[in-house]
């Protein structure tokens, strides 16, 4: 067999990781009253093997709660909740960061916490429906354009959010600035239409990323907090326009020059959208100087040949994590892959979870 580049050991933030496989961030809405819990530790202690593991995207805020069932990280229990989680990773041996995904528009007020409020840089809905527990599938409602005081206030929910990640025993956090969640909010002008300094130019649309990396890097070191992103991306309503080029490769400078330890970069083709650039993917890696990974419908010999031609230092699988825990093993060995159940994907419970 030939050499696997995804199974060399690297370092990252001063971490070790014993390969390049990333288990990509992904949402499994098992966390009942958005507190994570034991079978969350189960489901991530068996994935251990991977070289880090970015866990799902969890809120920061009450107001980032848009969807059923997913993670905070903002209240005690939240915190102890994850514990459990980290836990059990630390104790197979492998490293896990958390993802904060604060949902902004993509929510519904019947998927919020009492007294949360729905926000965006701007009072546009996002396009089409959501799934609500009690009431069904329902149309996205209109957000609150963010004030001056709220945009400080999720900036500092954020920060809270890293400090809260490292008590509750993560080695990182990934701040999601894809797929039309609030960061990617501000960046896009499908949702930002803003005339103040967070919206129009590019310096301004990057204005709330770049403020929330400066927080997290304050917070908890930037040698612990990366961020994952999607130019071209098309979910949750964003479009790409003229300049996107050209914000992703401000907000790529912006971001290396605070010393973030990675960029993660998301690439939707495999799942039915747009193809990304691979210009952009390359110019991107030339600006960031710190490490890049790559996720989108990878299997191992592509991975290890995006590895071997350095167009990345890691590589996330998904999809793939779902159904095969010991994904790591049978990257290695070449065993077949199980393929998932897409309708246990956002389900309670540990069936197509931790029973598989
Ligand atoms: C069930 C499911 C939930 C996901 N949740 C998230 C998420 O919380 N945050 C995120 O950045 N991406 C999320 N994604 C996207 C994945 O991280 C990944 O980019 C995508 O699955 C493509 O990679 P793959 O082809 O290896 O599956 C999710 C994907 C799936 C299938």
């Amino acid at each position: 067999m030939q050499a696997q580049p995804l199974f060399t050991p690297i370092e990252l933030g001063g971490i070790e990781l014993k390969n390049r496989i990333v288990m990509a961030p992904m949402t499994r809405s098992r966390a009942i009253g958005n507190v994570p819990n034991e079978l969350m530790a189960r489901y991530y202690g068996l994935r251990a093997a991977a070289g880090l593991i970015v866990a799902e995207g969890t809120s920061p805020s009450p107001n980032g709660l848009g969807y059923p069932r997913i993670p905070g990280i903002f209240s005690p229990a939240q915190v102890a909740g994850w514990r459990q989680v980290t836990q059990a990773v630390h104790a197979g041996a492998g490293r896990i960061f958390v993802q904060l995904m604060h949902t902004g528009r993509v929510g519904h007020p019947a998927n919020l916490p009492p007294g949360a409020r729905l926000l965006a840089p701007s009072a546009i809905a996002a396009p089409g429906e959501i799934w609500t527990d009690t009431q069904g599938m329902q149309p996205y409602p209109t957000p609150s354009a963010m004030s001056e005081a709220d945009i400080a206030a999720a900036i500092e929910e954020f920060a809270q959010g890293c400090r809260n990640a490292i008590e509750a025993g993560f080695d990182g956090v990934e701040l999601h600035g894809a797929n039309g969640y609030l960061i990617d909010q501000f960046l896009n002008t499908a949702s930002n239409q803003r005339d103040d300094r967070w919206g129009g130019s590019i310096e301004n649309r990057i204005r709330f990323a770049v403020e929330v990396a400066r927080a997290a890097a304050a917070a908890i070191g930037a040698h612990r907090v990366g961020m994952r992103i999607s130019p071209y991306g098309v979910f949750n309503g964003m479009q790409p326009d003229a300049d996107t080029d050209a914000l992703y490769v401000r907000l790529a400078q912006e971001l290396s020059d605070i010393s973030l330890v990675y960029l993660h970069i998301v690439d939707h083709s495999s799942m039915g959208a747009p193809e990304v650039p691979m210009t952009i993917k390359t110019r991107l890696r030339e600006v960031f100087k710190h490490r890049y990974i790559l996720s989108g419908g990878y299997d191992a010999a592509r991975a290890n040949a995006d590895l071997a031609t350095g167009r990345c230092d890691l590589v996330a699988f998904g999809r793939p994590f779902i159904a095969n825990p010991d994904l790591v093993e049978r990257l290695r060995t070449g065993a077949p892959l199980k393929t998932p159940d897409e309708r246990t994907f956002y389900t309670p419970g540990p069936e197509g979870y931790t029973e598989l």
